[in-house]
């Protein structure tokens, strides 16, 4: 039995991960110390996930553990030698980052450090594939030129008519605490590949979502938002007149592409994954996608200031995946996602 560590295994992005491989028969240990109750407070909490892989997936196993814990991720490593690994703890919140800035910098930098140097130690050979994001790129995609459609902003330049890909630079503009703490982790990751040869990728998410995540005012807009319109409370649109523009993807999707590098896996490679331009949505547009499903007008107030540093418009090239992993695309559309994510919420409000 093949056996992978998924760190971050409560959060939305390792509980899914943990679901898909143990489905496929793999032995699934996961780590996690429920740090996100901590950044986000209860409402961050994610042991009923943690609780739901233990109950459901047989092959699971839950390890309490700090990633910022050098000594016990080294020894952990070694004494598991998984035949893969998937890195998806982090602090996640960019507006959460400059409260909590050695927290942040620690476990986005230093922890991604401490599981390199580990796998590096233990299990070389090991698929190492990477949660970064596309905070990477800091606010520089703002630079592009856009042009204002009554419900959302979009490039008005031919050269990003689909989507933002992984040659767009990363320095010189603002990345918050959290971007720059993420770029730390994302060049570590190639490093190990290009320097050590590790069969290493780093994920530029886009708007990663779905029914598991529990998502806060500060993290994970589109299931706040759909619980907010669930549970009846306020919205809060943060300038930009609620026309910005995210790219979505289902978990489940991110857990088929990582899938596809572990199974051919290459060294040093970057990927912008997100939902691509067909899953893209701005606020304005999602409060009525997610009406449709409610029937509940999304109640909400406008807030005259912009978050720093964020993106106006964002919505990633899906080409070099596609080109890489001719066996993997989008399964999970914008549609279906909100669909699923409206009934979680309201499950979840009526239990
Ligand atoms: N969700 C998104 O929209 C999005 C977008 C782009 C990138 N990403 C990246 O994807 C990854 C996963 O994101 P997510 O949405 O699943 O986040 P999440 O907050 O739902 O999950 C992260 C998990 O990591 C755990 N964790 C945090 N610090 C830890 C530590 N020091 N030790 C052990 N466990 C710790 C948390 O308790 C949490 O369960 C992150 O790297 C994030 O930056 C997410």
């Amino acid at each position: 039995m093949k056996s992978l560590l998924v760190t971050g295994s409560s959060g939305l992005i390792g509980s899914e991960v943990a679901k898909y491989f143990a489905e496929l028969d793999w032995r699934v240990h996961g780590v996690d110390n429920n740090q996100r109750a901590v950044f986000f407070g209860e409402q961050g909490d994610t042991r009923w996930n943690q609780r739901r892989l233990e109950q459901t997936l047989k092959t699971f196993t839950h390890h309490e553990l700090d990633i910022r814990d050098r000594a016990g991720v080294s020894a952990l490593v070694r004494e598991i030698r998984p035949d893969a690994v998937v890195h998806a703890a982090a602090q996640p919140s960019h507006d959460r980052a400059a409260a909590i800035p050695y927290d942040d910098f620690d476990t986005n930098a230093v922890g991604t450090l401490n599981l390199l140097e580990a796998v590096r130690q233990s299990c070389p050979e090991s698929p190492f594939a990477h949660m970064s994001t596309n905070k990477v790129y800091g606010d520089r995609p703002n630079t592009i030129r856009l042009r204002e459609l009554p419900t959302r902003w979009d490039y008005d330049d031919p050269a990003f008519a689909d989507g933002i890909a992984e040659d767009f630079p990363i320095d010189q503009s603002m990345h918050s605490l959290f971007g720059a703490s993420k770029v730390a982790g994302d060049v570590l990751v190639q490093e190990y590949g290009r320097y050590f040869n590790l069969p290493t990728c780093c994920l530029r998410g886009g708007c990663l979502t779905g029914p598991s995540h529990s998502g806060v005012e500060l993290h994970g807009f589109l299931s706040y938002l759909i619980k907010c319109n669930v549970e009846d409370r306020e919205y809060r649109v943060f300038g930009y007149q609620g026309k910005q523009v995210r790219d979505n993807i289902h978990s489940l999707d991110v857990a088929r592409f990582i899938h596809a590098f572990i199974e051919a896996p290459r060294v040093a490679q970057v990927y912008n994954l997100g939902g691509g331009k067909a899953n893209s949505v701005s606020i304005l547009e999602a409060f009525e996608l997610v009406k449709q499903h409610t029937g509940k007008p999304q109640r909400y107030t406008y807030v005259d200031k912009a978050r720093a540093g964020d993106h106006i418009c964002y919505y990633s090239n899906l080409r070099k995946m596609r080109e890489h992993y001719p066996g993997w695309d989008i399964s999970q559309s914008l549609e279906s996602t909100v669909r699923q994510m409206v009934e979680a919420w309201a499950g979840r409000v009526a239990s």
